[in-house]
């Protein structure tokens, strides 16, 4: 099937209470072990692109590959755009066919946050791509950050409330403790946030950092009320750890094959473990 919007399989996981795994990756083959994986257990996916990636790689370039992964699938796959605070990459990846992007205005004060979200939303509206953005900050806080400090930069239940209502984004990434990368020591997530948030807003929530956080914290946060979780760092060092391996074993290897095919195997296996964690398996 054609690449979908993100929007129907993550407002059914949000109804359902299952959570669908969105997975960065930054190759063909990355590309192709999280389309298996997600076959292989009927599970919907989103394949995620950093800004990084797109200007890495190309929009048209990532957008075709991922094209051809959905038109060859059977399950649901949604093309995003991560994190991006550049209303022009935005729009160029929804003209390379990307179903779904993230405007991120999170480090701007709450009225321009919505502004620009709204001018997102807007646009993606009218070709019915989905729009996800941030509330309050993900990542940089630190563990002897002092409780004011650190609740100031959680969102806020209510003013989850009032930006959906301001921007109808369609999907809300809101703070609540986690961060991007591999955490020090166990994370800090303010699950009751989660709870509060969910109580007042009825879109899906993304959970970001999702690389490291305990089994049993993801449950939890699932059954809270977050339907979308964003994994990258994990997958990355899985399939790297892969393909080093190779070289420890042969470091005259030269054909990408021998080390693409087991960094790819690696990654599916690493994606299909997180699909297990989310919910999604047997929901395409
Ligand atoms: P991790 O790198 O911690 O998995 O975070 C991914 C993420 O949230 C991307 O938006």
């Amino acid at each position: 099937m054609a690449l979908v919007s993100s929007t129907p399989l993550l407002s059914t996981a949000r109804a359902e209470g299952y959570c669908i795994g969105a997975f960065n990756v930054h190759t063909l083959e990355m590309l192709q072990a999280v389309v298996e994986a997600a076959e292989e257990t009927r599970s919907p996916l989103i394949i995620q692109s950093t800004v990084g990636t797109v200007k890495h790689l190309g929009a048209d370039y990532i957008a075709a590959a991922a094209t051809v992964a959905a038109n060859r699938s059977s399950v649901p796959i949604a093309l995003h755009l991560d994190h991006c605070s550049d209303f022009n990459i935005i729009m160029q990846c929804i003209r390379a066919g990307y179903t779904s992007v993230m405007i991120d205005a999170s480090h701007d004060p709450f009225d321009k946050n919505v502004a620009e979200t709204r001018k997102v939303v807007e646009a993606a509206s009218a070709v019915g791509v989905n729009v996800e953005a941030e509330l309050g900050r993900v990542g940089g806080v630190e563990d002897d950050i002092v409780v004011d400090e650190r609740d100031a930069l959680l969102a806020d239940p209510e003013e989850c409330a009032r930006f959906v209502e301001l921007t109808g984004v369609h999907t809300l990434a809101p703070a609540i403790g986690t961060a991007h990368g591999i955490y020090k020591g166990d994370p800090n997530i303010d699950f009751d946030r989660i709870g509060r948030i969910a109580s007042r807003v009825s879109v899906p929530l993304v959970l970001h950092g999702g690389s490291g956080i305990p089994e049993d914290q993801v449950r939890r946060a699932v059954s809270l009320g977050m339907s979308k979780m964003n994994v990258a760092t994990e997958l990355r060092i899985v399939f790297s750890d892969a393909i080093k391996q190779v070289f420890a074993n042969n470091p005259d290897e030269n054909d990408p094959r021998k080390y693409m095919v087991p960094a790819k195997q690696a990654l599916k296996a690493a994606a299909i473990e997180k699909m297990r964690l989310c919910g999604s398996i047997g929901k395409a």
